[in-house]
C-alpha cells in the first residue's frame, strides 16, 4: 500500500469513512480556524511523514468534521519551501487528501499587497500566479504526469463562487496575479518594483507550490490571500512575521465570513 493510502486508512478509523468535499490549507495567523471544525483533530505528529509545521502561527493538525454543513478537511499549518528547501513539502498531505476521496482545494495565505486598492486587512482572491521561487514541487517526479497544464490552476468555478460568497458577505474580494518568492527573508523594494512589472499584484511565500501539486493530483484548486502589509518599500510600515500574524486576525475574520458563505452555498 502506498503511504498516502495508508495515511488515509489511518485517517478513516479516526474520522469516518466520508469523503471531505473540500480541503482547506490554513495561511500564518488563519490556523486558528481548524480550532472551531465540529469533527476530529489529528495531530500532524500521529501522520507520520506529515510537516512538523514549524512556523509560529499555523496549528499543525488535520482537521475532519462539518462546518456549515459541509464535509472538510483543514489543514491547520503548511510546511514551505523555505523551512525545508523542499518545494514538495505538501505533497504527501496533499495526496492523503486526494486519496480520502476529496477533489477541492481552497488555500489561504498571507501576503504582502502591491497594489494601493488592496489594503492592509484585506483579501485577495488569486486569478493566477507567478512562480518566482525558481523551482518547482514536481522536479523529480519521473512519470509524464509531471507536465501539469496550468492554464486553469485557480478554477474559474470555485472562483466565481467565492466571489458571490464575498459580495454576499459584503466583504471586498478583488482578484490579482499573486507571486511566489521563496522567503523566508522578506523582498528587498527593488524586488517588489520587480514583481510589479512582471504583473504581480500581491507576494507571498506559499501557496503555488500546492496549486501545482494539486493540479498534478487533479484538485480543482482556488486560492484566497490576507494582506498583512504592503510589500517593502510601498509604505513606512516595518514588515516582520510578527506584523504578520498581528496584522492576519484583521482579514481573517473577513476571510472566515466568506469560507463560510460559500461552503454554506457553494
Ligand atoms: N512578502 C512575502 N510574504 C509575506 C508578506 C510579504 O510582504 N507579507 C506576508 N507574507
Amino acid at each position: 500500500m502506498s503511504k498516502s493510502a495508508e495515511l488515509a486508512a489511518l485517517i478513516r478509523n479516526r474520522a469516518g469513512d466520508e469523503a471531505p468535499e473540500f480541503g482547506l490549507i490554513l495561511g500564518s495567523g488563519l490556523g486558528h480556524l481548524s480550532e472551531r471544525i465540529d469533527g476530529t483533530a489529528i495531530p500532524y505528529s500521529d501522520l507520520p511523514g506529515f510537516p512538523h509545521a514549524g512556523v509560529s502561527g499555523h496549528v499543525p493538525q488535520l482537521v475532519i468534521g462539518q462546518l456549515e454543513g459541509r464535509r472538510v478537511a483543514v489543514f491547520g499549518g503548511r510546511s514551505h519551501y523555505y523551512e525545508s528547501g523542499r518545494a514538495d513539502a505538501m505533497r504527501l498531505p496533499l495526496e492523503v487528501l486526494a486519496a480520502l476521496g476529496c477533489d477541492r482545494l481552497i488555500l489561504t495565505n498571507a501576503a504582502g499587497s502591491l497594489r494601493a486598492d488592496i489594503p492592509p486587512g484585506g483579501l485577495m482572491l488569486l486569478n493566477d500566479h507567478i512562480a518566482f521561487a525558481g523551482t518547482n514541487p514536481l522536479i523529480g517526479e519521473p512519470t509524464d504526469a509531471r507536465f501539469v497544464p496550468m492554464t486553469d490552476a485557480h478554477d474559474l468555478g470555485l472562483r466565481q463562487a467565492l466571489a458571490a460568497a464575498a459580495a454576499a458577505e459584503g466583504v471586498d474580494l478583488p482578484e490579482g496575479v499573486y507571486c511566489w518568492f521563496s522567503g523566508p527573508s522578506f523582498e528587498t523594494p527593488a524586488e517588489i518594483r520587480a514583481a510589479r512589472v512582471l504583473g504581480a499584484d500581491a507576494v507571498g511565500m506559499s501557496t503555488v507550490p500546492e496549486i501545482i501539486l494539486g493540479r498534478f493530483l487533479g484538485l480543482r484548486c482556488a486560492a484566497i490571500s490576507v494582506i498583512t502589509n504592503m510589500g517593502a518599500g510601498l509604505s513606512d510600515e516595518s514588515i516582520s512575521h510578527d506584523h504578520t500574524k498581528a496584522m492576519a486576525p484583521l482579514g481573517a475574520t473577513k476571510l472566515e465570513a466568506v469560507l463560510r458563505r460559500f461552503l454554506r452555498e457553494g
